[in-house]
C-alpha cells in the first residue's frame, strides 16, 4: 500500500500546482513504471484535465468512482455532496473500472496494461493490487459471485479470466478482432464481449474458459454490452458502416455510417440466438458516435451514451399492447422510423455537452452517472424524470491556454455536429486519433470509388506529404478539407484548425505493448531491427528517421487505373501494433501478408524473398514501433 500515491484533498482543492505534480511524478517513476510512462505523463501535467472515460458506483450508492484517462488516476466522488472526496494515481490511460464485493474495484490501463485493485476506506482509495496483464487492457467485468474478472486484451484477440483472489490469470480465451467491452450475464458466469475489428458479439463461459457462441455483424466501434435481468437478451451500441462514399445524400440515407443498437436475442427459435438492430438516427439530426450502455428496469429501458452528440438517448419498451421499438434485419432501416422518433414515451434524448462515454447506473435511487471526459465530469441523472440533476467537475483549476487549445481542438475532433446533420466526427473514422477496421472513401482523394484505410494520425504533423498517394502538402489544408469534404460540414474557421493542428500534435503512437517491460525490444523484434535496416530487406530507404516515412512518393505495385493521383506516401509505420488491415487497400490483414504477398522486398525493390524467420522478426520488430 503505498500512500504516496495519493492526491489529498486539500490538494484538489488548492488547485494543481506544477510543483506537486513534478513530486508526484518521481515517486511514480520510483514505484516501478515504465520510463517510457512517466515521459508521457510529463507531457500532461500542466493541464488540469482528469478525462474521466468510466464509472462504478459502490454498493449502497454512497460513493462513485470515476477512472480518468488523462491524468492516469481514479476519482472517489460522495454524489450526497456533489463532491471529490479522494484521487489515486493508478497508472497510464485508465480505461474501465468496475466495483465489486462492497468496497472493492478494479481499473485497466490501457497503456500501463495493468489490473489495478482498489479499495475504498470511508474517503480514501487505497490501492490493494496490481496484475501486469499487458497487451492493452480495456474493458473490465466483475464476477462477484466466483471473484472473477474478466478484461479484454485489446491489442490481441483474447480476454483474460483473472482470480481476484489470487491475482492469478485462470484462463486466456480468443474472443475475436480488437476486444473492447465486456459485462457479465445475470448468471454470473457468462461474460458478453464486443469485437470492433471482427464487428462481433462474444458470449465466453468464464469458468469453462471457452467460447459460447458468436455474432457477427457489419459495422465498427462496438460499444458496451448490457443483459436483460433474465440474461436471455443482450444489447450493444455500435456504428454501422454503410460502404458509401460521403455525398450528402449518402450521408442523409445513412449510407456512409450510422449509429445502431443491436439486440441478441439468445431464445431465438433456431435456438442460435437472433441478431436484431434498430438505427438511432433521426432524419435532419443523427446521432453520433455511440459508445455507452445500461439496460435497466429488467430489460425494459436502454440508455445510451453518444459522445459525438453529446447527449444520453432514453429507449423505454411499453410493452402491454402499446407500439414496441421496431428491432428489424441488422442491415435494415437507415433512419429512425418517424412514429418513434416523434414518441417521447418510447425515444428521449437529453442533451450533455462535451463527450458523454462510461455509464453506470444505481436503480434503487434511480440514478445514472455519467464520465463525461471532455466535460471533466461525472453527471447524475435523475432516472424519472430523465434529467440531468447535478455535474461533479473533476478537475481544480483552469487549464493554462496552451492546453485549452488542445482541449478545443480535442472538442472539434469528437464533434459530429461537424458533419452534415451530425452523422458522424473525425473519432467515428480514426478512432480516439488513431485508425481503423474498415476502409472508406472520403472524397478527400479527388476521385469516388476509391476505398481506402484510414490513416492513424498519431504525430501526423511530423509525417508530410498527407493522404496515401502524399498528393496533399499543406496540413491545415487537410484538416479543413477533411471537415468540408469527408464530412460535408461547414467551413472551419482559422481558429478551428489552428486548435484541431494543436490537439492532433498531443497524439503520440501508443507505446507497443510488444515491448518487454523496461520498454527494450524482445530478441526476436531486435533481429529484425538490424534486418529492417539492412541492403538485404531495404525498408529504410523509404521507411526511414524516427517517424518511419520518408517525403518521397513512391510506385510499389499497387496502383490502381481508378486512382487520380500517382505514386504512394510511405506510411508511419508507428503504432502499427493497433492495426488490423494494412496498405491502402486494407486487403492485407496480417503484417506477414504484407511481407510476403503484396509488400515483399521482390515485389517492391526486386530483392531476394525474405525466409520465413526473417519474416517473423521484421514483423516482431513492426508491432514494437
Ligand atoms: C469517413 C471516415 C473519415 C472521417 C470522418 C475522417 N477521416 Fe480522415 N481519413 C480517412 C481516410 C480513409 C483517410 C485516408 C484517405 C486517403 O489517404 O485518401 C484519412 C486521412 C486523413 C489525414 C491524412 C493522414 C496522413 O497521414 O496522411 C488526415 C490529416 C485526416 N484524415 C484528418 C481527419 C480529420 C481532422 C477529420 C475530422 C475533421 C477526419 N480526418 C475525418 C477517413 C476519415
Ligand atoms: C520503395 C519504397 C518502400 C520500401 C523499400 C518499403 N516500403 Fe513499405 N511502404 C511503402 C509505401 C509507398 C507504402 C504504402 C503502400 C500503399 O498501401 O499504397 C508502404 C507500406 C508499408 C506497410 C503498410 C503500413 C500500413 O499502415 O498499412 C508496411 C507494414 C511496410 N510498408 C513495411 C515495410 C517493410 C518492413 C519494408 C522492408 C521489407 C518496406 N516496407 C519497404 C514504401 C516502401
Amino acid at each position: 500500500m503505498r500512500h504516496h500515491h495519493r492526491l489529498s484533498p486539500g490538494f484538489l482543492s488548492a488547485g494543481l500546482a506544477l510543483g506537486v505534480w513534478a513530486g508526484l511524478l518521481l515517486t511514480w517513476t520510483a514505484a516501478g513504471i515504465r520510463p517510457a510512462a512517466a515521459a508521457r505523463v510529463d507531457t500532461l501535467l500542466p493541464d488540469a484535465f482528469r478525462s474521466p472515460v468510466a464509472v462504478a458506483v459502490m454498493a449502497g450508492g454512497e460513493r462513485v468512482v470515476t477512472a480518468n484517462a488523462d491524468a492516469g488516476s481514479v476519482s472517489l466522488v460522495d454524489p450526497s455532496r456533489a463532491v471529490v472526496v479522494d484521487e489515486l494515481i493508478v497508472g497510464e490511460e485508465p480505461a474501465d473500472i468496475a466495483a465489486y464485493a462492497d468496497d472493492s474495484l478494479v481499473v485497466t490501463t490501457l497503456h500501463g496494461g495493468d489490473l489495478v485493485v482498489v479499495r475504498v476506506q470511508g474517503d480514501r482509495l487505497v490501492e490493494v493490487g496490481r496484475l501486469h496483464l499487458g497487451l492493452e487492457p480495456a474493458g473490465v467485468a466483475v464476477s462477484a459471485a466466483t471473484n472473477i474478472a474478466c478484461v479484454t486484451l485489446s491489442a490481441v484477440d483474447r480476454v483474460a479470466v483473472v482470480d481476484l483472489a489470487t491475482m492469478t490469470v485462470r484462463a486466456e480465451v480468443t474472443v475475436g478482432r480488437m476486444p473492447r467491452f465486456v459485462r457479465f450475464a445475470p448468471d454470473q458466469t457468462t461474460a458478453a464481449v464486443t469485437c470492433s475489428a471482427d464487428s462481433a458479439v462474444v458470449l465466453v463461459d468464464t469458468v469453462a474458459g471457452e467460447v459460447v457462441s458468436r455474432h457477427p455483424f457489419k459495422g465498427l466501434n462496438v460499444g458496451q454490452p448490457d443483459f436483460a435481468a433474465d440474461g436471455r437478451t443482450i444489447w450493444f451500441p455500435w456504428t454501422y458502416d454503410g460502404g458509401s462514399h460521403p455525398s450528402r445524400g449518402n450521408i442523409r440515407r445513412g449510407w456512409v455510417t450510422g449509429s445502431r443498437v443491436g439486440k441478441l436475442s439468445l431464445d431465438a427459435d433456431d435456438g442460435a440466438g437472433a441478431l436484431s438492430g434498430l438505427t438511432l438516427d433521426v432524419s435532419g439530426q443523427a446521432v453520433g458516435d455511440v459508445r455507452g450502455m445500461a439496460v435497466i428496469d429488467g430489460g425494459s429501458t436502454l440508455l445510451v451514451t453518444a459522445g459525438g452528440t453529446h447527449e444520453l438517448l432514453r429507449l423505454h419498451e411499453p410493452g402491454d399492447g402499446e407500439a414496441a421499438i421496431p428491432y428489424t434485419q441488422i442491415s435494415g432501416l437507415e433512419v429512425m422510423e418517424r412514429g418513434l422518433a416523434a414518441d417521447p414515451s418510447r425515444f428521449r434524448r437529453l442533451s450533455l455537452g462535451g463527450r458523454p462515454l462510461g455509464i453506470v447506473v444505481d436503480q434503487p435511487r434511480r440514478r445514472a452517472y455519467i464520465a463525461n471526459r471532455l466535460r471533466d465530469s461525472l453527471q447524475v441523472i435523475d432516472l424519472d424524470r430523465f434529467e440531468l440533476v447535478e455535474e461533479v467537475s473533476l478537475v481544480a483549476a483552469a487549464p493554462t491556454d496552451e492546453a485549452a487549445l488542445v482541449r478545443q481542438g480535442e472538442a472539434v475532433f469528437f464533434d459530429a455536429g461537424r458533419s452534415l446533420d451530425q452523422w458522424y466526427s473525425c473519432h467515428t473514422c480514426h478512432y480516439e486519433g488513431g485508425g481503423n477496421t474498415v476502409t472508406f472513401d472520403t472524397l478527400n482523394d479527388g476521385s469516388t470509388g476509391s476505398y481506402k484505410t484510414v490513416l492513424p494520425l498519431y504525430s501526423v504533423a511530423e509525417t508530410g506529404p498527407w493522404t496515401w498517394h502524399g498528393w496533399q502538402q499543406d496540413f491545415d489544408a487537410a484538416l479543413a478539407k477533411s471537415l468540408v469534404d469527408t464530412m460535408q460540414g461547414p467551413q472551419p474557421t482559422a481558429e478551428d484548425v489552428a486548435a484541431l493542428a494543436a490537439y492532433l500534435q498531443t497524439l503520440e503512437p501508443p507505446p507497443s505493448p510488444y515491448r518487454n517491460a523496461d520498454g527494450s525490444l524482445s530478441a526476436d523484434a531486435e533481429r529484425g531491427r538490424l534486418l529492417f535496416a539492412s541492403a538485404r530487406a531495404g525498408c529504410t530507404e523509404c521507411h526511414a528517421g524516427s517517424r518511419f516515412t520518408s517525403d518521397e512518393l513512391y510506385e510499389v505495385g499497387l496502383a490502381r487505373s481508378s486512382d487520380r493521383y500517382e505514386g504512394f506516401s510511405p506510411p508511419s509505420l508507428q503504432g502499427l501494433h493497433r492495426k488490423t488491415r494494412f496498405l491502402h487497400t486494407g486487403k492485407a490483414k496480417s503484417l506477414e501478408d504484407v511481407l510476403t504477398k503484396y509488400h515483399s522486398p521482390e515485389q517492391v525493390l526486386g530483392l531476394e524473398p525474405l525466409g520465413e524467420e526473417e519474416v517473423a522478426d521484421l514483423v516482431a520488430y513492426l508491432k514494437s514501433l
